[in-house]
């Protein structure tokens, strides 16, 4: 079975009360729960993680790239300004695997600084501006893409 890990950034352990208004009210822990039934629906070990460090979404990317396990990948601000996890997940193309970019709202229809994505020229796709079912919707493009 094609294993899946779906890693999300900074500040992403806090949704449900960070800005609901903008992330929704469900928490990383729902989000966890969603992802796994999905994972089954699509034929897919998936595996979500989360951490407020660089290194250890870098780190993540070279494990991915050395088990030829699939991202799905919400860098949260790390989009904006980390060239150093952007060459990590090219790794993880380099690996003949998918890495899908989601965010939950819709950066491009907000502040300035959240326009530009470093990690979009790297991305296989990008999923924006539609909540948890991004994360859905990028599961099921990896199930095609690794059939
Ligand atoms: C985000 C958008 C980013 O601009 C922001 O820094 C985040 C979350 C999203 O999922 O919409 O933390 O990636």
């Amino acid at each position: 079975m094609q294993k899946v890990i779906v890693v999300n950034g900074p500040n992403l352990g806090r949704l449900g009360v960070r800005q609901p208004d903008v992330y929704g009210k469900q928490d990383i822990e729902q989000l966890r729960r969603l992802c796994e039934q999905w994972g089954v629906e699509y034929g897919l070990a998936v595996e979500v993680r989360q951490t407020d460090d660089e290194a250890q979404m870098v780190q993540w990317m070279h494990e991915a790239a050395d088990r030829q396990m699939a991202v799905i990948m919400n860098p949260a601000a790390f989009t904006h300004y980390s060239y150093a996890l952007a060459d990590a997940a090219h790794m993880v193309l380099d690996a003949d695997m998918p890495l899908m970019e989601v965010h939950i709202s819709n950066p491009a229809a907000r502040d300035e600084f959240r326009k530009r994505s470093v990690i979009s020229p790297v991305a296989t796709g990008t999923i924006t501006g539609l909540g948890f079912l991004g994360y859905k919707l990028a599961l099921e493009a990896v199930a095609d893409l690794t059939k």
